[in-house]
């Protein structure tokens, strides 16, 4: 018998600080009690209230007086969204929607697990960003791509699985907010190809119904080529008549039995995959042509933008990856249907420590957009290393496009000009274009590992990426408070300690792997411990171009020419190596070791500090998580020992190897001659 735990919806037994007698009754007003999300939302409230505060809710019946969770609804509150009011002695709940129901109730069990009272709370909420979705790179044989905590909980044996655990995944997404999950690998080859067909639908249709009575919509990754693979056509072209008349009764199929199906993500022409690139058309041509296939069905397409040359020569220092989505698809601004979504990664390589945000953001103006993120920790620490994302995502959704600003060009960056801001968070949400097709994804770090994620600690993504998506001002700070209260413990030292280590993790990662944004230097294909060079001659795009003078790409004006990809300032602070923010200095510049940065240290000796550094901040780490022992439950205790220990030998390599092999290029010693080798 398989097992596994409840991740932050543990409900363990709580002080009750007066909120017994708030959550001791329910009643609902204008709702529907059979709708299966105001089932699931009253029978998630009873568990957690059973659990937190021992107490069985009574369902009240309409008009009856008493204290307790009044439930109604009302028009006015925004789609998703809620409000949670207290006024004498009553929790009122009201929403216009029975999504709005489910978050308000995950918001009133947040409260009464984290210890706080209810009484006097007066909470708007609504989401910043319209679509909120996991993506899962789960195969159907059972494997994952780039899964680091075990096999698939959707697939196994090339069969679909739809059971308690899956119940138990809807839950953990809906109390975060996720609207949209998709199931299956962007890269769909062999069996998964035949997901849209008979030999799936009816189990699609059932997984499907289950994600929807959690406000969840179920999408599935698309394989372009699937008319030549699943015996249609000899053609993928979309402009082919018989090509369009397959897919649409193909998708006709498909709606008929998953009536509830959001809709499609396409990876087309790119690392393999097919796409309308190989028939002569755009990227618009062939997300248009399917687009307007599932509009009938509300359906939307999401089409990804990771579209660039695999099969680079090294040797060639004018092409560059770091270009190739913004080169790929500006030209085709403004010429989508509204139901497709273009899936930007945060940053032009591929979910690095450090990267900056991809230029294409803002860049469209005319087209709608959405930031790809990635919680399995691909390039992160495979989630052996403790690696707390959600700093990093934040600063994506921070960052300012520049792109509404009049003087796009010419600007300097002073405030006058500037207070036209447009930041990722404005695109993505949809405020820019006034749109609904925008959102956030991740790319999930969830497996079916007892703990879902690997390690526990990994716990604090898979809650965060939620968290942050459906509330964009949240602090990092405030949800990793949030995420180790519920669930770890609502004790003060294990509070601290944990949040510490969250917070600091991704800096402490960056430190010991590849320094000031140059990225890369991972064993290739498995992307976890170092390889300087790994990449450095391979057919990757991922280079670099450290010799025994100087390390960096130069994506100035003078090299690739990437920085003018941006709208200025940006593009003009890059192009700058005094002005360029100096974690990514080598991600723009080639420079010499002996280059001084602005703490007056050279790069050579940036190098050297850092990863001695990385290493001792993971040994402090170590000595903080030991203190904890007995305060937290011993499955996590030992589950992230055991990982603590790896990723501190894995730090050190990094450390020896990276310092090692740039001594041995450039023949500069440590000033503070310490060990290299
Ligand atoms: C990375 C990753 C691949 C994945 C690809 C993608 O390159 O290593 O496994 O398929 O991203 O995002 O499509």
């Amino acid at each position: 018998m398989e097992k596994w735990t409840q991740g932050w919806l543990a409900y363990r037994p709580v002080k009750e600080a007066g909120n017994a007698q708030l959550a001791g009754s329910m009643k609902l007003t204008g709702f529907d009690r059979e709708h299966p999300i105001v089932q699931n939302a009253v029978s998630e409230f009873c568990r957690g209230i059973k659990g937190m505060l021992g107490i069985s809710t009574v369902l009240a019946c309409s008009g009856e007086p008493g204290k307790g969770v009044s439930v109604e609804r009302r028009q006015e509150i925004p789609a998703e969204g809620y409000h949670i009011q207290e006024t004498g002695g009553v929790v009122n709940l009201y929403a216009s929607d029975e999504a709005g129901i489910l978050y308000g109730i995950f918001h009133i069990l947040r409260l009464i697990a984290m210890e706080e009272a209810l009484a006097g709370i007066d909470a708007a909420c609504r989401p910043d960003n319209p679509l909120r979705m996991y993506d899962h790179w789960d195969n159907l044989d059972g494997s994952i791509e780039r899964g680091y905590s075990g096999n698939s909980f959707f697939f196994q044996d090339n069969k679909i699985l739809v059971n308690e655990r899956t119940r138990d995944y809807c839950r953990l997404a809906a109390s975060v907010g996720i609207n949209g999950v998709v199931i299956n690998n962007v890269n769909v080859k062999e069996a998964a190809t035949w997901l849209i067909t008979e030999r799936y639908l009816g189990q699609l249709g059932k997984m499907a119904e289950l994600f929807a009575g959690y406000g969840i919509r179920l999408f599935l990754s698309l394989n372009f080529a699937a008319p030549i693979e699943l015996g249609g056509p000899d053609s993928a072209d979309p402009f082919d008549g018989k090509v369009t008349d397959w897919w649409r009764q193909k998708i006709a199929q498909v709606y008929e039995a998953v009536p509830e199906l959001g809709g499609f993500l396409v990876k087309a022409d790119s690392e393999g995959r097919p796409g309308p690139f190989t028939y002569g058309r755009t990227q618009a041509d062939g997300a248009n042509m399917l687009a307007d296939l599932v509009r009938p069905y509300g359906g939307i397409i999401l089409w990804r933008c990771f579209v660039y040359n695999c099969t680079q020569d090294w040797r060639d220092t004018k092409t560059d990856r770091a270009r190739a989505a913004y080169d790929n698809f500006i030209g085709t601004d403004g010429d989508y249907r509204d139901n497709v979504i273009l899936q930007i990664k945060n940053g032009p390589m591929d979910f690095q420590i450090r990267e900056p945000v991809s230029p294409l953001f803002g860049a469209l103006q005319k087209t709608n957009q959405m930031l790809e993120v990635q919680i399995a920790q691909e390039y992160t620490g495979h989630q052996i290393d403790v690696c707390y994302l959600v700093p990093m995502f934040k600063e994506a959704l921070d960052f300012n496009t520049c792109a509404g600003c009049p003087s796009r060009n010419t600007c300097t960056g002073d405030a006058a000009c500037c207070d036209k801001r447009s930041t990722v968070a404005d695109v993505v949400s949809g405020r820019t274009m006034h749109n609904r097709n925008a959102g956030l994804c991740a790319v999930c770090n969830t497996g079916s590992d007892e703990n879902w994620t690997g390690n526990d600690l990994a716990g604090a993504n898979f809650y965060g990426f939620g968290r942050l998506a459906y509330d964009t001002g949240l602090t990092a700070a405030e949800i990793a408070e949030e995420w180790i209260r519920l669930a770890l413990s609502n004790d003060r030292e294990v509070v601290d300690t944990v949040r510490r280590i969250l917070l600091t993790s991704r800096e402490t990662y960056e430190k010991y792997t590849s320094p000031l944004g140059i990225g890369w230097m991972v064993t290739p294909m498995l992307h976890y411990g170092p390889s300087v060079d790994g990449y450095e001659y391979s057919r990757w795009g991922t280079y670099h171009r450290a010799d025994w003078q100087g390390i960096g790409v130069d994506r100035t004006k003078q090299g690739t020419g990437y920085a003018q990809q941006y709208a200025n300032p940006n593009a003009s602070l890059y192009d700058c190596a005094e002005t360029c923010p100096e974690e990514l200095l080598l991600f723009f510049h080639h420079l010499p070791y002996q280059y001084r940065l602005r703490s007056g240290k050279t790069i050579i000796q940036h190098i050297y500090d850092s990863h001695f550094e990385g290493v001792e901040e993971v040994e402090e780490m170590i000595a903080c998580w030991k203190k904890l022992a007995g305060k937290v439950e011993e499955r996590t205790f030992e589950n992230v020992s055991e990982r603590f220990a790896r990723q501190l030998e894995n730090a050190r390599e990094w450390r020896d190897q990276v310092n090692t092999c740039f001594y041995r290029k450039c023949g500069i010693p440590d000033e503070k001659g310490r060990q290299i080798y």
